[in-house]
């Protein structure tokens, strides 16, 4: 495949930034978009250029590291997949590309393609994590009676891995779909009742301290998610954070 790439360039978190054309040629159907990207880099540095810079880490969407707007949609154009699962079957021969970096204010730009998305990390340091006694009379979690659609809607949010593409494909850079999936992850299992007041607080306070817009319920984010985090979750944050208001 010959493909025109469209690759936002940018030195440093100061420099203003541009996308910049490439032609690319003997590109396989078969390769993921991120050995696109290795191919491209490697013939970009023979030929004495910078490579570009772009953030990966497990290549198998556990890791949430990739995060790239391809033609407008915040991992490519496949649906229920990040972009390191993307592969470039989904393209045709001789197509235009266009590749940014997640893009909301929240995620300031380090270089080309990799934006900080340390927000979410002190999002998840404000209540994303249950307190266990480990003084050796830690209750078994197993001998704790849990019903089954609270067990699969608890599984289905802590499959939420932190990518932000749901801050990127909202026209407010709400990150409501994270955090509603952080929070709904222990409110819904009764080891994550002992703590869900002040979670539940904590982590939507830090959430609009970093900057992160409004939700106006548009569902961009849920269309856009790779892990298929539905909305539901934050009707249920929205509950949980107006009764822990209401208590505090
Ligand atoms: S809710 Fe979905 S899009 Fe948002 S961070 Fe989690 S996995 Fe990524
Ligand atoms: S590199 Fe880990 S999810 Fe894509």
């Amino acid at each position: 495949m010959k493909l025109t790439l469209k690759i936002w360039r940018q030195k440093n978190a100061q420099d203003k930034g541009a996308m910049v054309d490439y032609q690319i040629d003997g590109i396989e159907p078969d390769m993921s978009f991120l050995e696109m990207l290795d191919v491209f880099n490697e013939d970009l540095m023979s030929k004495g250029g910078e490579p570009v810079a772009f953030d990966h880490d497990c290549r198998e969407g556990i890791c949430g590291m990739c995060s790239l707007f391809i033609n407008g949609e915040a991992h490519g154009p496949d649906r229920g997949v990040t972009t390191c699962q993307l592969h470039m079957r989904m393209f045709k021969d001789g197509d235009t590309i266009t590749i940014e970096p997640f893009r909301a204010a929240a995620f300031p730009v380090v270089k080309d393609l990799v934006v900080n998305r340390s927000a979410f990390d002190r999002i998840q340091h404000a209540g994303g994590f249950i307190s266990v006694n480990t003084s050796g009379n830690t209750i078994d979690a197993n001998t704790i009676p849990i019903n089954k659609k609270d067990a699969d809607e608890a599984f289905d949010a802590a499959t939420c891995i932190g990518c932000g593409a749901c801050v990127a494909s909202c026209k407010n850079s709400s990150a409501m779909l994270f955090v509603a999936a952080k929070v709904s992850q222990y409110a819904l299992l009764p080891q994550g009742r002992i703590e869900a007041t002040d979670r539940v607080l904590n982590m939507v306070h830090q959430m609009d301290a970093e900057g992160f817009g409004n939700c106006s319920n548009t569902g961009a984010c849920e269309v856009e998610c790779p892990k298929g985090i539905s909305l539901e979750n934050i009707a249920r944050m929205n509950r949980e954070y107006l009764a822990a208001s209401a208590k505090g």
